[in-house]
């Protein structure tokens, strides 16, 4: 049995990014708490916890002598500032996309502009983008929102890093129609999520089943999953090599692999060993 990995896949470059900078502050000697679970890896956040890493929910929980890490989505000035003034240093792992986005979302406030965030309003990386732009920026899923906007002023549009790039556009189509001064589009889409899924669906029409390595709550990992499943029906999300059923893999001659950008390196190699392990395996119960 064959084992391929995707051309694309695991870590994308602000987590990996995040990952390290953490990794850093550890080999200084610090105590290190980040605000919000640094990447959506319940395995990953384990090894981190390990190492000391905690996580808090709010900036009021860091101690004077600690470390307090943003993560990749980034937070509001305000939130930043409280970090600054608590914690005895700050170490700020915003992906630099999103910081892209903030940003734009600066300027334009600056200029008086309204902004709208095609997003989702709950997201960590959206509530931190509004906070660069306070009572200026909308932050909408799609375009069925837009009838609920005002008259615009000169608007800047604008992305959440990961959403897709139609929803994007027909927003943007549809804000058009909300002003008559000129909008400004800027595609602050980022790649990763859309290279993994091209890469993904390139593999599944050649494999006898599929594996996706990611957690249950990781948004990218599950829309991995759907796009897998298009074309091989035996495609299962799994978190560890334990998940992995022998009995999927009867009569399989080649297996795909690939990962959620928030699933690392090391549990990869993990799980694409033990499947190369159960392919040289002689077992009845791999025979077809
Ligand atoms: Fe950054 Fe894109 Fe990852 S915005 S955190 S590189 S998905």
């Amino acid at each position: 049995m064959q084992v391929l990995l995707a051309d694309e896949y695991g870590f994308c470059f602000g987590v990996e990014r995040a990952v390290e900078m953490v990794e850093e502050a550890l080999e200084q000697g610090e105590t290190v708490r980040s605000l919000g679970p640094l990447i959506h890896n319940d395995q990953e956040m384990q090894r981190l916890g390990k190492h000391g890493v905690t996580t808090i929910s709010e900036p009021v929980q860091i101690g004077r002598g600690e470390t307090a890490v943003i993560r990749a989505h980034g937070v509001t000035p305000d939130v930043q500032r409280e970090l600054e003034e608590k914690a005895t240093k700050v170490v700020d792992a915003t992906c630099p996309f999103v910081t892209r986005v903030q940003k734009l979302a600066a300027r334009a406030a600056d200029q008086n502009r309204h902004v709208i965030v095609v997003g989702s309003p709950d997201h960590p990386e959206m509530i931190g983008v509004k906070g660069y732009a306070p009572d200026h920026a909308f932050v909408i899923r799609d375009e069925t929102e837009v009838a609920n906007l005002p008259r615009l002023r000169n608007p800047l549009v604008v992305a959440q890093t990961t959403i897709k790039a139609k929803t994007f556009f027909d927003t943007a189509a549809a804000i058009r129609l909300k002003t008559d001064d000129e909008v400004q589009v800027v595609n602050t889409i980022c790649s990763a999520t859309r290279d993994r899924q091209e890469a993904a669906r390139a593999l599944a029409g050649m494999v006898d089943a599929f594996y996706i390595i990611g957690g249950r709550h990781s948004s990218n990992s599950v829309k991995l999953l759907a796009v897998c499943k298009e074309q091989c029906p035996k495609s299962y999300l799994i978190e560890t090599e334990e998940e992995i059923n022998d009995a999927d893999l009867t009569g399989a001659e080649r297996v795909g692999v690939t990962a959620g950008a928030s699933t690392p390196d090391w549990l990869i190699e993990k799980i694409v060993k033990h499947l190369e392990n159960i392919g040289r395996d002689d077992s009845p119960g791999l025979r077809p």
